[in-house]
Formats: C-alpha cells, sequence, structure tokens
C-alpha cells in the first residue's frame, strides 16, 4: 500500500487552508501569539489553525491565568522530544466532591497529523469550558467532575506541518521512501488485536497496510511500541484513570459520527452482540451514551462500527483497547469539515455532545465483561475444559477395541494372561536381582538369554495358563 497522505481524512477545506499558509506563512508568523481567551479559535498562524508551539504556549498560558481552575501538565516526550501537554480542568476550590473522587472525561485530538479539526474542537471545548466557568452548568461540572484534555497525542507531526505537507504518522525513524511516510500510525499501535487482521478473506491487504514500514497504517514493531501511545497508555490505566474517552479523529465522510467498539470487527454492534464479542448490557450502555449526545446536539450524529462507517477495520486501535482493557466505555467523535463555512463553525459543534457525556458519565456502570483475553488463549481454555471428556472417549475407544479384540481372538481367560503377566515380571525381577548379587561372569545379553529359557521353564512346569 502507498502512502498519500494528501488524500485521506484530508479535506478540501483543510486542503486549501494549507496551501494558503504556505504562501501567506512568512508574513503570518511575527504575529501575537494567540490566546484561549482573547481572539477567536481560527486565528491560529497556521491559516487558522494552532501550531505547536502556540498550543503549547496557551496552555500553560491559561493555567497561569486560572490557577484554580486549569493544571497544565506534559505526559511524556515524543520520539523528537517534544512534551505532550495535559490540561486538567476542575474547580479545585470547590469542596462538593473532593478532587480525588471526581470522574475525569478524558479528550485526545490529533493523534494522526493530518487531522487538525479535530486539535480546533477540543481547544474550542477547553476554551469554551474555561470561559463559561460561572455558567451555572459548566460550574457545576466543573466542581463534580474533570475534563482532562491531550490536545497532540502526535506534536512531531503537528510541529512538522508548519513547515512542510501535513505528516500523517509519528517520527519514527522508519521507511525512508519519503520523509512524509515514514514513523508508525498512532492510532494502530495499541494492544488489542493489534495483529488480528479481519477480515480474514483480506489477509494480504491486510498485511500490507499494518505491517509496512511505508504504510500510512504501520501499527509498529510491538504494541506500544512507540513513545506517544506509551505515554497515553499510562495515563489511562495510572494517572488519570478517566470513566469515559473521547478520541477527537476527522473524517472526510459527510457528517460527523460517534464510533463504538469494535473496530478491529467486520460487524455491526447488533451482529457483535449476538456473537457475545460484546455484552449486551454494554450495549445498553453505548445505547444511553449516544442517545445522550446525540439529543443536546439537534441530532447531529450517525453512530456505529468503524466496518458500519466505511466498510474497514482497524487493528490495534486506541478506541478498542481503551474499551476492552482498559474497561473504559470510550467513544470515537469523527469531526466532519465538510459543508462548514468556517473552522469555528466546525469545531464549535461537537461541544455539547462533550457536555453531555461529561454529565452522564459518573452515573455509567462499569463494563461488565472481564477483559477479554486473546482469542488463542480462549481456545486453550475451552480445550482445558475438555480434557477429561478426551480422555474419557478415549478409553473408551480402548476398551471397546480390547474386547472386541479379546472376543474374535478367543483370549476369553484374559484375567489369567494378565497374573501371568505380572508373575513373569515378578520372576524377572527376582533373576534379575540373583544375577546380579550371584557376580558370575556373565554378561548382560548372556543374562538375557538365560532369562529368557528360564521364564518358559517355569511357565511350562507350572502347566502353561492352565491352573
Ligand atoms: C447546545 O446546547 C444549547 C443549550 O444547552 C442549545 O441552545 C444549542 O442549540 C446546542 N447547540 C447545538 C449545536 O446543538
Ligand atoms: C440522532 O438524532 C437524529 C434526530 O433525532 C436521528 O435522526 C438520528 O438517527 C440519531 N442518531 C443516532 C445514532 O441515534
Amino acid at each position: 500500500m502507498t502512502i498519500i497522505p494528501w488524500r485521506s481524512f484530508y479535506t478540501v477545506a483543510a486542503c486549501l487552508f494549507h496551501f494558503q499558509n504556505l504562501v501567506l506563512a512568512s508574513n503570518l508568523r511575527g504575529r501575537a501569539e494567540p490566546s484561549f481567551t482573547g481572539g477567536e479559535l481560527d486565528k491560529g498562524s497556521l491559516n487558522g489553525f494552532w501550531t505547536y508551539t502556540e498550543v503549547v504556549n496557551a496552555c500553560k498560558l491559561l493555567a497561569e491565568k486560572h490557577p484554580t481552575l486549569v493544571e497544565y501538565g506534559s505526559i511524556g516526550n515524543s520520539v523528537e522530544g517534544r512534551p505532550m501537554p495535559i490540561l486538567t480542568l476542575t474547580n479545585k476550590q470547590s469542596s462538593a466532591v473532593p478532587l480525588d473522587s471526581r470522574p475525569a472525561l478524558l479528550l485526545t485530538s490529533l493523534s494522526r497529523g493530518n487531522e487538525p479539526l479535530s486539535l480546533a474542537t477540543l481547544l474550542n471545548i477547553v476554551r469554551h469550558i474555561v470561559q463559561n466557568s460561572n455558567d451555572v452548568t459548566v460550574a457545576q461540572l466543573l466542581s463534580s467532575t474533570k475534563i482532562v484534555s491531550i490536545p497532540m497525542v502526535n506534536p512531531d507531526a503537528w510541529n512538522a506541518a508548519t513547515t512542510s505537507q501535513f505528516h500523517i504518522k509519528n517520527m519514527r525513524d522508519v521507511c525512508s521512501k519519503t520523509p512524509l511516510s515514514r514513523g508508525v500510525d498512532l492510532t494502530t499501535n495499541w494492544g488489542f488485536h493489534w495483529d488480528t487482521y479481519l477480515p480474514s478473506s483480506d489477509l494480504h491487504k491486510n498485511e500490507e497496510k499494518y505491517e509496512k514500514e511505508c504504510s500510512e497504517y504501520y501499527h509498529g514493531a510491538d504494541p506500544f511500541s512507540e513513545p506517544e501511545t506509551a505515554a497515553l497508555k499510562a495515563v489511562i490505566e495510572t494517572s488519570v484513570k478517566p470513566k469515559s474517552i473521547i478520541f477527537f479523529r476527522q473524517t472526510d465522510a459527510a457528517t460527523p459520527s460517534i464510533i463504538v467498539p469494535y473496530t478491529y470487527h467486520p460487524s455491526n454492534s447488533a451482529i457483535q452482540t449476538s456473537r457475545s464479542l460484546f455484552r449486551a448490557e454494554d450495549v445498553k450502555v453505548y445505547e444511553s451514551i449516544i442517545t445522550g449526545m446525540n439529543a443536546s446536539s439537534e441530532g447531529l450524529y450517525t453512530a456505529g462500527t468503524t466496518w458500519d462507517m466505511s466498510g474497514q477495520t482497524i487493528s490495534g486501535s486506541d478506541l478498542d483497547w481503551a474499551f476492552d482493557q482498559a474497561g473504559i466505555f470510550s467513544v470515537m467523535v469523527q469531526v466532519a469539515a465538510s459543508g462548514d463555512k468556517s473552522l469555528q463553525t466546525a469545531a464549535s459543534k461537537h461541544l455539547n455532545a462533550t457536555l453531555a457525556l461529561a454529565n452522564l458519565m459518573s452515573a455509567l456502570p462499569s463494563k461488565s465483561a472481564k477483559p477479554n483475553k486473546s482469542p488463542i488463549l480462549k481456545h486453550i481454555k475451552k480445550a482445558v475444559l475438555n480434557i477429561p471428556l478426551i480422555l474419557g472417549a478415549i478409553a473408551a475407544f480402548l476398551l471397546a477395541v480390547s474386547f472386541a479384540t479379546a472376543r474374535f481372538l478367543g483370549y476369553d481367560k484374559i484375567w489369567d494372561r494378565f497374573v501371568l503377566g505380572v508373575q513373569r515380571l515378578k520372576r524377572w525381577k527376582m533373576y534379575r536381582n540373583y544375577t546380579s548379587l550371584g557376580a558370575s561372569g556373565k554378561d548382560d545379553d548372556e543374562e538375557d538369554e538365560d532369562f529368557g529359557w528360564a521364564l518358559d521353564e517355569g511357565i511350562a512346569e507350572e502347566g502353561g495358563f492352565e491352573r
């Protein structure tokens, strides 16, 4: 699969913005840093979009200006050593709910570097919450929950966009074909069905898609091989431990959508339920999430699996891992750019749905299924449970065969033969003891000959098989 970074998930609008930017970049660079609370979101110097440095500076500024509301930090460094900012919004002064027991909603964007609208969407949400922190509903949210944002999961790619074309993957030094085809895809580097490729009829195509270093979906040498995905995993598992996650992505589809697990499986969620991939209780929870988000946004969304939406599967996705392995009811929200005249309009559409999820997440039950082990382990478990059955069948078969053999050959004194066998064995042991004690000069071969002869004689003395 050859990589065409210009094409996929790349809206015409973003493309125009971008070309214009290349021309205007030098003029724009001199202007003052935009701030969240100041100018509009679309005043970033990447022709509306904010650059890596602008985002970092604005986040820091926000935390400085609102110390009781905003906390700035970094979750770790990218391949090229850039910090990945994290912003935590919660009202630290309120004592309604202790800080430690406030459920967190995690928001991420720009996991693929050519999806600038995902970044704009997330920044708009942060800006709205801070600017409206005195609004009754927002204030209530901030005193009972945490809204945690990681705006640039792929900071290197976004930094590269400032001076060159959009780069999709991270900057891992693999694939030297062109500078743009370098790197690992941060949305397929996660440790759940990382190398299970479905549908299996497309095995060759899927191998090309995930295993070829130059593919735009190259999944890396191992799950979590990349510092960006490893850092995000640590945030989810150990520091933030969110109750729910929205992975913001950008689509070139006509309408925005809410994607639910599983992305690796070529089926819709109803089929996934009937095949027990997906528990019925979990489907109910997802239904309530989708209904809540959709209702708050004037029916903006379609919803389903990636297979429903695009006839594609994604192995090793962040969404599947978060749901299945971390047990978190997470969704992927695909922001659509088409039809929107301004960046601000497109970005602000998903505010209501995000707030709706933040409001309903504290009531979410925990995921009912235990994290699935790999399917191979499942098969082994099944096999282990079946071992008594298999052994029983083998024993019954052997019994039947020996019975039939005995009948056929006329050995109706099987017990006698058995007893005789035991006697022979005993006698042979005695004989061995005797010869080893006797210290004769015989070698082993002679012993065996003697043994055979003596034993036959013994049987003859006893009257053969007759008693
Ligand atoms: C968002 O919610 C507000 C009310 O809370 C509503 O007035 C507005 O129309 C909603 N916006 C969208 C885009 O659904
Ligand atoms: C969202 O709401 C609209 C309008 O009510 C509806 O047509 C649409 O089917 C809903 N989407 C989902 C995924 O339920």
